[in-house]
């Protein structure tokens, strides 16, 4: 499949040789390294927004001499396509991170777990990994460094969007079926094989060799202050160059818009399925942790899109993907799928509708895992946000 990147930015897409985050890197100590990454601020690419510095500071400081370093490469947001771009053309960027993990939070094994739809990488992956091994960059004693083994191997999952969820793609590895786990304890402490893991996703990684060369200071400058570096943005939707796009975080929605050539946009649903659908009045609004905070994926509908049928593909796919696991994430999508129906035939009291937010609410405190507790998220936002046209339209259908 051929990649299009629209907009190198000044990290990711700036440029990079093969090998060279690694030298650098074992020149310093694990704490060094640990210093340079939370003075770059940088926060996890996989859509929480976790600080990366403290999941591998708490790894790091585990005295089990067992732990993994695992690369999140389960990519089941709809609309996210930027970790395939970066596991197809950039691959030296995020193994050369995952080495550089391993070396700070003092791992010997790496896990790649790659969707099962993206199987068609594995062999360009695994002769890159025999690339590696070949120049010493993997195995046994690093460039030389005695004390240092390090190795990755690809486990690749089998469709379900739960699997993304770090706890529930842990029970995927150990052979069990996907559902997340209560926590604490967290893979921190206890992650695959009951061993302190970090989970970290594809992008996240891809960060890592520029920070560990041109140091955290540099990194923090870019992007806002909460929301440092750039963010890739996978865009899709209703305008002429859906692509990926490398941008400062911080950018306005609308910049975005006009950057990628749409027209009589009418929403954007920021994050995904399971982020914000916001419309044209809060297109001035920056895409941060601050502000609308996205895993990366953006999804634009001109005029010419029907919002109900748009949450209505959502809802199916929650209700399809919910594990099953906890009452509020299980019939609560199947509640507020059915309230769709019933606004797109007309057929419902304001009453009604009303307790359905409420459960959306609800559902979003009470559900076990962040599926549950963000699926609500494109109900509530598009009622909110397109009250005239969802309320009104009834019996068109
Ligand atoms: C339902 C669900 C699906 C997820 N899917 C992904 C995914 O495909 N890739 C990913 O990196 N994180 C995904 N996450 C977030 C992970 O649980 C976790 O926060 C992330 O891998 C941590 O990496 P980071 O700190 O580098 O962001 C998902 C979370 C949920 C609740």
């Amino acid at each position: 499949m051929e990649n299009k990147i629209e907009r190198k930015g000044q990290v990711i897409f700036s440029g990079y040789k093969y090998g060279e985050g690694i030298k650098k890197a074992l020149k310093l100590s694990p704490q060094d390294i640990l210093f340079e990454l939370r003075e770059s601020k940088l926060r996890g690419r996989g859509g929480a927004g976790f600080p990366t510095s403290t999941k591998w500071m708490l790894t790091a400081a585990t005295l089990d001499p067992e732990k993994y370093l695992i690369c999140n490469a389960d990519e089941g947001e709809p609309g996210t396509f930027k970790d395939r771009v970066l596991l197809t053309e950039y691959f030296n960027l995020v193994f050369d991170g995952m080495v550089i993990g391993g070396y700070t939070i003092k791992a010997k094994y790496g896990i790649l777990y790659l969707r099962g739809e993206y199987k068609y990488m594995v062999p360009d992956i695994e002769a890159h990994l025999e690339k590696m091994r070949k120049d010493n960059l993997l195995g046994k004693s690093i460039l030389g460094k005695e004390d240092f083994n390090f190795d990755i191997e690809i486990r690749l999952g089998t469709g379900a969007y739960i699997c993304g969820e770090e706890t529930a793609l842990i029970e995927s590895l150990e052979g069990s079926r996907g559902e997340a786990r209560n926590r604490p304890p967290f893979p921190v402490n206890r992650g695959y094989m009951g061993k302190p893991s970090s989970v970290n996703n594809v992008e996240t990684f891809a960060n890592i060799p520029f920070i560990v060369m041109k140091g955290g200071k540099w990194y923090s400058k870019l992007g806002t202050e909460k929301s440092t570096g750039t963010k890739l943005f996978s865009v899709s939707g209703d305008c002429e160059k859906p692509d990926v796009y490398e941008l400062p975080w911080g950018t306005k929605v609308s910049e975005l818009l006009e950057l990628v050539g749409a027209k009589n946009t009418k929403a954007v649903q920021v994050g995904g399925a399971s982020g914000q659908c916001i419309p044209k009045s809060q297109f001035d609004r920056m895409l941060a942790y601050e502000d609308l905070s996205t895993g990366g994926s953006i999804k634009i509908f001109n005029e010419s899109r029907n919002m109900l049928h748009i949450l209505k593909n959502f809802m199916e796919f929650f209700v399809e993907e919910s594990c099953g696991q906890c009452v509020p994430c299980r019939v609560g999508n199947v509640k507020l799928l059915e309230g769709t129906e019933m606004l797109l035939k007309g057929e419902f009291t304001f009453e009604y509708i009303n307790k359905l937010k409420e459960l959306g609410r609800t559902m979003k405190i009470a559900s076990k895992c962040g599926l549950g507790q963000s699926s609500p998220n494109p109900f509530l936002s598009i009622l909110e946000n397109f009250k005239d046209e969802v309320f009104n339209q009834g019996m068109e259908e």
